[in-house]
């Protein structure tokens, strides 16, 4: 067609062999791939998505200022500097006083229970927000102020970030699945003043006390936090999703009202919702910011162990969130759109809450697993509400391709299919496109981190299986060891040039981590900590973490996490902790331990090492495996070398150069005693 490459290769790939013949469609496509250009390298262009949004006071210095090199200087990155705006406002009055989008439905909520679900219009969000936004306000909570919250996936979790928001308060979620240390680390990381948690949910059939948690976390930060907020949603919402009926109706509220009078209470600090939500104003005057304001901070690992504070600021999340939004899902006003992670992730803060809400965008809202209380319920999800959109996560394309219900429930509203989190492999892509989209919905996947905020690349193509190209604005290249471009077909770190609107801004209370941790590998460049392919046409293949990161069902954690975690035990000397491919989560944990002097290695001794590790970072982190190890592989300079225990993990017997290797010898016998089955 005439256009350079990359330009003729995306024209080539948007048709389908039959369209050859007719070519009607290239005078849109060529358009298509002109306005990507302009959207991609003109920087007047965020000046205009910037148009569609409420700035009190406009911006005095240019869309995007930044330093990547850290032998200039100190790193950073501004959005718009000298703007005033409101995040909240953004996406809920605007909408409901300019766009007249009130009566517009903004979730259906869908409990764990089928029983459980509520609609909740964009009148509805923003008044419950100005209440909560009070209520926060009325405890003492002033802008710059942090709010660690620790909800499960209930519409109380949305007020209460978009109240933050409102007020100016900053916003520390953490998920609700993780233990009360990690709980504890966070807030004391953050020094939240308040914490929002819930008496308690069940996930499935297991009920978990929220409140309990929350107060052995607070043991150990009452100094911090002067107020914990309290949702009964355990007791007035919740069960386990068994048939109703008028016995286990009454049985129910005998529990729950037996659930309320036993939950341990400190009336010093602890405040029931839904007594101070009661009387709170529905009127809530903004907080207007500047456009460098935090917003939130959301706890990522880091491969040191300590999870590392990323903090994202007002206005430019606001455009890149709202700007993926619109183009990776193709928004439409009439879309019902479903991502199923959960807001205590990146994934639910980016497009569950603000990038479809900044959209006026329906969503739906699920508090409950993806087989319970039976295998079919995502699709049954998709049915009752028409879903259009529909974005998860490769763990749970495998776990639900093993069902196979996907045929008894109607899936003709889909139109677009999405998937992030981790590389998903081929059988899981082509089964998705298939089975679910039936081969009409193209297969949108993309790659992106808590640090990025958005879609880094995205393939819009419906018959390939890779990312293709970069979102606006961000500009991909690939490195070897010695920071060296690498040029067409190569492999090596993915790093990028420049940065984006919606990029971090810093570490909470961390910069210099921030800069060790992304930008000294490599100066010049960020770095992702992903390793990537180019293949022979320009495309682009993630191949995994480069750096000591592990990624369980789509969650990065680190090793030393973990092995920190394992070496509490006082049986344990050392541990070092890989990767072992799983059919369902991707990744698992394959944990080595060596044991102090005359301490056995026994079942019992396995089972409390698991459970050490639920219970100090949470159950997403639980070894599949743990093998005695007498020794570990070191370097004559005592460094583990963990690409050899990756192989023995995996049974790969031909372990190339052991040269380096103090003991040989150590191999052998951890091969000997390796664990088959978990
Ligand atoms: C991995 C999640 C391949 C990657 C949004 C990244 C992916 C890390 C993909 C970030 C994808 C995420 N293909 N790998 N589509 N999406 N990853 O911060 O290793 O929880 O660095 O953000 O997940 O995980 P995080």
């Amino acid at each position: 067609v005439g256009v350079p490459h990359p330009a003729s290769r995306l024209v080539a790939l948007a048709l389908k062999p039959d369209c050859i013949q007719c070519l009607q469609c290239l005078p849109i496509l060529s358009a298509v791939y002109n306005t990507y250009l302009k959207y991609h390298f003109v920087s007047a262009f965020w000046k205009e998505v910037a148009d569609d949004f409420f700035w009190k006071k406009p911006a005095t210095g240019p869309m995007l200022q930044y330093n990547f090199d850290v032998t200039i200087g100190n790193i950073y990155v501004k959005c718009m500097e000298g703007a005033k705006t409101n995040m909240c406002y953004n996406v809920l009055d605007r909408l409901v006083r300019e766009r007249n989008l009130g009566e517009k439905v903004a979730y259906y909520w869908e409990g764990n229970s089928p029983d459980h679900h509520m609609a909740i219009t964009y009148s509805q969000l923003l008044s419950q927000v100005c209440r909560c936004a009070n209520v926060l306000k009325k405890m003492g909570v002033k802008k710059g102020d942090r709010v660690s919250i620790y909800l499960p996936m209930i519409p109380e979790l949305v007020y209460t970030m978009l109240a933050c928001a409102r007020i100016g308060a900053v916003h520390s979620i953490v998920f609700a699945g993780f233990s009360s240390e990690s709980l504890c680390e966070r807030i004391m990381d953050a020094q939240s003043s308040v914490l929002v948690t819930a008496d308690g949910v069940y996930r499935g059939e297991k009920l978990i006390n929220l409140k309990q948690i929350a107060d052995e976390a607070l043991e150990k930060c009452r100094e911090i936090v002067t107020k914990c907020l309290i949702v009964k949603h355990h007791a007035l919402r919740t069960k386990s999703g068994a048939a109703s009926n008028i016995m286990t109706d009454f049985m129910s509220g005998i529990c729950s009202l037996f659930w309320c009078v036993q939950t341990p209470w400190d009336s010093e600090c602890d405040v029931w919702w839904e007594e101070v939500m009661r009387d709170s104003p529905e009127e809530c005057e903004p907080e207007w910011l500047d456009a460098e304001d935090p917003l939130f901070i959301l706890y990522t690992s880091g491969s040191t162990g300590k999870p590392k504070g990323v903090l994202h600021t007002v206005a430019g999340y606001l455009l890149y969130t709202s700007l993926t939004f619109k183009y990776v899902f193709d928004h439409h006003h009439d879309d019902v759109y479903w991502c199923t992670a959960d807001i205590g992730w990146i994934t639910g803060h980016s497009y569950i809450t603000y990038g479809p809400l900044a959209n006026g965008a329906t969503s739906v809202l699920f508090e409950g697993i993806p087989v319970h209380p039976h295998v079919g319920r995502f699709w049954e999800i998709i049915e009752k509400y028409k879903v259009t959109k529909f974005y998860t996560a490769p763990t749970a394309i495998r776990l639900l391709m093993k069902y196979g219900r996907e045929p008894l429930y109607d899936l003709s509203s889909l139109r677009i299919l999405g998937t992030v989190g981790e590389p998903i492999n081929p059988e899981a892509w082509q089964w998705y496109h298939e089975a679910v989209g039936k081969g009409r919905c193209p297969v949108v996947d993309t790659f992106w981190q808590t640090e990025t905020v958005k879609h880094s690349y995205l393939t819009l193509n419906p018959h390939l299986i890779f990312q293709t190209f970069p979102f606006f604005g961000v500009e991909p290249t690939i490195l070897n060891e010695h920071g060296e471009e690498l040029e067409g077909e190569a492999e090596g770190y993915l790093v990028f040039r420049r940065p984006w609107p919606g990029i971090m801004r810093t570490v909470y209370r961390n910069h210099e981590r921030f800069e060790n941790s992304y930008f000294k590998k490599f100066p010049g460049f960020y770095v992702t900590g992903d390793g990537c392919r180019r293949d022979k046409d320009g495309y682009y293949w993630i191949t995994g973490r480069t750096d000591d990161m592990l990624n369980v069902s789509g969650h990065l954690m680190s090793t030393a996490e973990v092995e920190a975690a394992l070496t509490e035990h006082p049986a344990v000397a050392e541990a070092a902790v890989v990767s072992r491919p799983h059919k369902v989560k991707g990744e698992c944990l394959y944990c080595f331990v060596s044991l102090k002097d005359s301490r056995e290695f026994t079942h019992t001794l396995v089972e409390e090492l698991k459970r050490l590790v639920r219970e100090k970072i949470g159950p997403i982190a639980t070894p599949d495996f743990i093998q005695n190890a007498p020794a570990l592989p070191k370097t004559r300079s005592g460094k583990i070398m963990r690409r050899i225990l990756r192989q023995i993990a995996r049974n790969e017997k031909d372990l190339g150069d052991l040269s380096t290797l103090a003991d040989p010898k150590v191999v052998e016998e951890l091969f000997s005693q390796r664990c088959e089955a978990a």
